[in-house]
């Protein structure tokens, strides 16, 4: 097992979840809605919100066929199926959270409309022109073969298709604070700046429809509240070890400028 696969290994993932379910006061017997499950399922900065933002600034539509890379427990998946009722392929590296993606679309009642395959976001078991969307947050941070992953993301989109991302980009203050929440070690771990990925975007035929820093929006959003869920609660700690040190460390690297937080919505070109 490769580094990274460990980082994201979760032993009983299907049994933690319905403990924590049950913890919470949710009845898995009872179909649940993923509204229930953000603080759970949505591992990326900003959370339920911030996948709802995004999937109005992406313009998407019931009719669409949506591609979730690096889709974790499918939060992000269920969220656009439940609220849009578009239909979500999700491809996910994690065997581990392949399982608790499929256990939560079923106890959601939402797995005619999302398929889970486990498998690489820089081989993509799809015919060319399949989506009109390809969604992916905070996933690029741990592929350190940009060309190779906007070229697969091109070539599976439609012509006009939209590519809506949210990640970490470097920042200008050196070396982040490690284990951060998608890397326990700078092994796993490729940024690029902006600008960086504004270029390699453009070289694999992509036109930016908008691409922002949200990093102060989002830091003096949550100033408040930094603390995430303790161990035992409906929250991320169900599945990420180590989750109050990792979250603690991405946002000191984001205040810091280690790092910063962006979304975009680019066009195929
Ligand atoms: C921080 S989690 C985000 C999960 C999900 N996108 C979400 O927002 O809830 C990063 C995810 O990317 C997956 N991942 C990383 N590299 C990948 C790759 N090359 N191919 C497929 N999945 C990958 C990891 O297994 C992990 O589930």
């Amino acid at each position: 097992m490769s580094g990274l696969e460990a980082h994201y290994a979760a032993r009983d993932i299907e049994a933690r979840i319905l403990a924590a379910l049950r913890a919470a006061g949710l009845n898995p017997e009872q179909r649940l809605s993923p509204e229930d499950l953000g603080a759970l399922d949505h591992f990326h900065t900003g959370g339920l919100r911030a996948s709802h933002e995004l999937l109005e600034l992406a313009w998407i539509r019931a009719e669409d066929r949506v591609l979730d890379i690096g889709a974790g427990l499918a939060g992000p998946a269920r969220t656009l199926a439940a609220s849009i009722g578009c239909r979500v392929d999700c491809i996910e590296m994690s065997p581990d959270y392949c399982a608790g993606a499929v256990l939560l679309n079923r106890l959601t009642g939402l797995d005619d409309r999302i398929v889970v395959h486990q498998g690489s976001a820089l081989d993509l078991s799809f015919p060319d022109a399949t989506f009109d969307v390809v969604w992916m947050q905070n996933v690029g941070m741990n592929i350190a073969d940009k060309h190779t992953l906007y070229a697969e993301v091109h070539r599976v989109l439609k012509p006009e298709g939209r590519f809506a991302f949210q990640e970490m980009t470097a920042g200008k203050a050196g070396t982040p604070y490690f284990p951060l929440p998608w890397a326990s070690d700078p092994a796993d771990n490729f940024l690029v700046s902006m600008e960086e990925m504004r270029s390699l975007l453009s070289e694999s035929g992509f036109i930016a429809d908008l691409f922002e820093d949200t990093s102060d929006v989002h830091l003096s959003r949550t100033a408040a509240n930094a603390t995430p869920a303790a161990p035992g609660l409906l929250g991320l700690a169900v599945f990420v070890d180590n989750l109050v040190q990792k979250a603690g460390n991405a946002r000191r690297s984001l205040e810091e400028g280690q790092v910063r937080l962006v979304r975009g919505v680019f066009l195929a070109n």
